[in-house]
């Protein structure tokens, strides 16, 4: 069997003459206006793109039209996607797995794409949801004290709660609470971790050598939840294939799982890998929690918004107005527009400022006043369903419990 493993060293290697992208759990940076190369990217983590042949069976198995992040291709690639249609369509079970670090009590817009997808795709299929909190990771990475990590899983729970998943099809778990109260979660881990030696760690990760074991030993603690063994209570002893959406960062964890999962006697775990969302000031970068002035936060007040756009967004206009008119603007760099694919859902009138603002006719400041109109009332919409989510709820949501799945095999 050929190994998907990748190590990151060779993902920051380019074959051409251009400097390369980096794509790691830890980093993404790109030298280019328009961010990284998605298409070179499919090619160096060997997965799939996301074509017009998936979209189309998508919509003719499920009966319903695909989310707009699936129709502009932010949702850009996949593995074995076809093989998860081909269950739903004989009515055979799957399920979602998704996940968030807590490295702080403010997640960012960034963060809510796999969340606003899974969601969506939770609805769509009718299926269980795992989502992993690694408050262990954060811990470790971070170092944050284990009591505030657990902290942040529960107010990060919050935000995730609030983009409407169903109590009865989703169970949230904190790595910190959750691992030590379940033998089945620390056998898998043990199971992997029999499995993958320390050359494969550190060419799948980069670890070195003055790292702290704990970051070594982290990777299979995020590739278990992808066997769905590792969650009895929900599941019984099925060996379920696992669906999971995640930013393409995450991918070598998965790369690992998808290893291990014949030796384990578990089908590989499926996936579809989203593009990132920029930072602010261009598409380098992606929005990061560490710089405040790359990302709109869940927390930020309108004021906030309005300020953050006006000052930070690049801008892919000209200079004055005058030139603006003649030459017209850039929207493949303008973050603006950027950002408005992620939030704007009505394709007319995104292809309509699209096709404005390149003639010239959308001044920036315009397009800008588009995005915070659209941004104030997502994140506001937002902090009102969170004022819902009580802390009794988040407690229902983390309880290990029988979905009502488990006799339905
Ligand atoms: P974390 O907390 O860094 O990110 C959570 C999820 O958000 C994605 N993401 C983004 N997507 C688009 N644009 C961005 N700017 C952006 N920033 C972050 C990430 O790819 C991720 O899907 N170790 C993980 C937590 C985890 C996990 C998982 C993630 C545990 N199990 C399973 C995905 C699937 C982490 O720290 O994610």
């Amino acid at each position: 069997m050929e190994s998907e493993t990748v190590g990151i060293e060779k993902l920051e290697v380019n074959g051409d003459s251009s400097p390369e992208d980096v794509v790691t759990p830890w980093t993404v940076e790109s030298t280019n206006d328009t961010g990284i190369d998605y298409d070179k990217l499919i090619k160096k983590f060997g997965s799939s793109k996301i074509d017009q042949e998936l979209l189309d069976r998508f919509e003719k198995i499920t009966g319903k039209p695909c989310h707009h992040f699936l129709r502009r291709g932010i949702f850009f690639s996949h593995r074995d996607m076809h093989t998860v249609l081909n269950l739903y369509e004989q009515g055979k079970p799957f399920y979602l797995y998704t996940g968030r670090g807590p490295s702080s009590d403010a997640m960012h817009v960034g963060h809510m794409i796999p969340f606003v997808f899974c969601k969506w795709l939770q609805d769509v299929f009718n299926v269980p949801l795992v989502i992993q909190l690694t408050d262990d990771e954060k811990s470790i990475w971070k170092n944050i004290k284990i009591e505030d990590a657990i902290k942040l899983s529960y107010e990060n729970a919050k935000d995730i709660i609030a983009c409407g998943f169903d109590l009865n099809k989703t169970f949230i778990f904190s790595n910190l609470e959750h691992v030590g109260s379940n033998p089945a979660f620390y056998q898998n881990m043990i199971r992997i971790q029999k499995s993958v030696t320390f050359n494969q760690i550190k060419g799948i990760f980069g670890f070195g050598d003055s790292d702290p074991v704990g970051k070594i030993a982290f990777p299979p603690t995020q590739a278990v939840p992808a066997f769905s063994s590792t969650f009895p209570f929900i599941f019984g002893d099925a060996k379920l294939p696992c669906l999971i959406p995640c930013g393409i960062d995450q991918d070598p964890y998965f790369r690992m799982s998808r290893d291990v999962a014949p030796k384990m006697g578990f089908p590989k775990p499926a996936l579809l890998h989203s593009s990132f969302f920029p930072a602010l000031q261009g598409s380098q970068t992606k929005m990061s929690a560490s710089d405040i002035n790359s990302a709109i936060f869940l927390t930020d007040t309108p004021k906030q918004i309005k300020n953050k756009i006006n000052k930070h967004a690049f801008s892919g206009g000209q200079t004055t107005v005058e030139e603006h008119r003649k030459l017209g603007g850039n929207c493949d760099i303008d973050i603006s527009y950027q950002w408005l694919r992620f939030f704007l859902e009505d394709d007319d009138k995104l292809s309509e400022i699209r096709k404005n603002y390149t003639s010239g006719a959308l001044l920036t400041g315009e397009l800008k006043q588009e995005l915070i109109k659209i941004l104030q009332e997502v994140v506001g919409s937002h902090q009102e369903r969170r004022k819902t989510i009580t802390d009794d709820l988040v407690k229902e949501f983390m309880k290990p419990r029988d979905l009502g799945f488990v006799l339905k095999k």
